[in-house]
């Protein structure tokens, strides 16, 4: 077994889903390369992309965190004792899966609590073969996927937040935590992807969770596309 396949936890059946899914994201870059020169001009001037365009860019592709980031979203999880994750931007379900399993072997090491990750997706049919995966993995007692625009699905989620990770579009990284952040729990962490891929939208972002005036201490890891790390400090505590 090579490094690239080892996962920090001990369950056959996830990790075999999760091989399964690392594999068909392989396709990706052959799907988007062939979109490419119809996009040549919105990657230019990423104002004029909109919802359309947006779903006929990437309603097929995985686009998932890399397995370091999923094993480092595991291992924060496990850290943190996290109970209760919050995803934006589930696509086939990759990531749910990294962080359900950390809160299974949480729930595992403690069976006298209960525990929940809350994903998000936009698309239906990403969200229909998400929620197969983790049907698959055998997760569903503990992970749902909320099909919709995060903005609305996130506004009966429930406090305390232990952990959130951030993956959807990228406009919309600083409204959610906005809306997330009176639930967020004393050192809750929020993760976020791409940010170097997409530095100048997510600079408003970036800066709001590094500024230190905003409950967070943060960094960006580079790790794959950069990988905001960040820790809410909650004032009241
Ligand atoms: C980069 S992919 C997520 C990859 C996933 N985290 C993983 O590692 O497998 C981004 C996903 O976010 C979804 N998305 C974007 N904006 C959203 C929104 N407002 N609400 C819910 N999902 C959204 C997109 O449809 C897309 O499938």
């Amino acid at each position: 077994m090579d490094s690239e396949s080892r996962f920090p936890f001990q369950h056959p059946k996830i990790a075999a889903v999760l091989e399964r899914l690392h594999d068909a994201a392989k396709t990706d870059k052959w799907k988007l390369a062939r979109r490419a020169p119809r996009f040549l001009w919105f990657f230019l001037n990423p104002r004029e992309m909109n919802q359309r365009l947006m779903h006929e860019l990437f309603h097929d592709v995985y686009i998932p965190v890399s397995r370091e980031q999923g094993a480092l979203l595991y291992l924060i999880g496990r850290a943190i004792q996290a109970r209760r994750v919050v995803e934006f931007g589930s696509s086939f379900g990759i990531s749910t899966i990294y962080l359900a399993t950390a809160v299974l072997d949480n729930l595992n090491s403690n069976p006298s609590t209960v525990g929940q990750v809350i994903g998000s997706e936009l698309e239906p049919h990403k969200h229909a073969l998400a929620t197969q995966n983790l049907e698959a993995a055998g997760l569903t007692a503990i992970a749902k996927i909320l099909l919709g625009d995060a903005m609305e699905t996130f506004q009966t989620v429930e406090a305390p937040i232990d952990l959130v990770l951030l993956d959807g579009w990228k406009e919309l990284y600083l409204p959610v935590v906005k809306l997330l952040k009176p639930k967020l729990r004393h050192g809750a962490v929020v993760m976020a992807d791409n940010i170097f891929t997409f530095k100048r939208a997510l600079r408003p972002f970036v800066e709001y969770m590094q500024s230190g005036t905003n409950g967070f201490v943060s960094t960006t890891l580079k790790i794959s596309d950069g990988f905001e790390f960040s820790v809410f400090q909650n004032p009241a505590e």
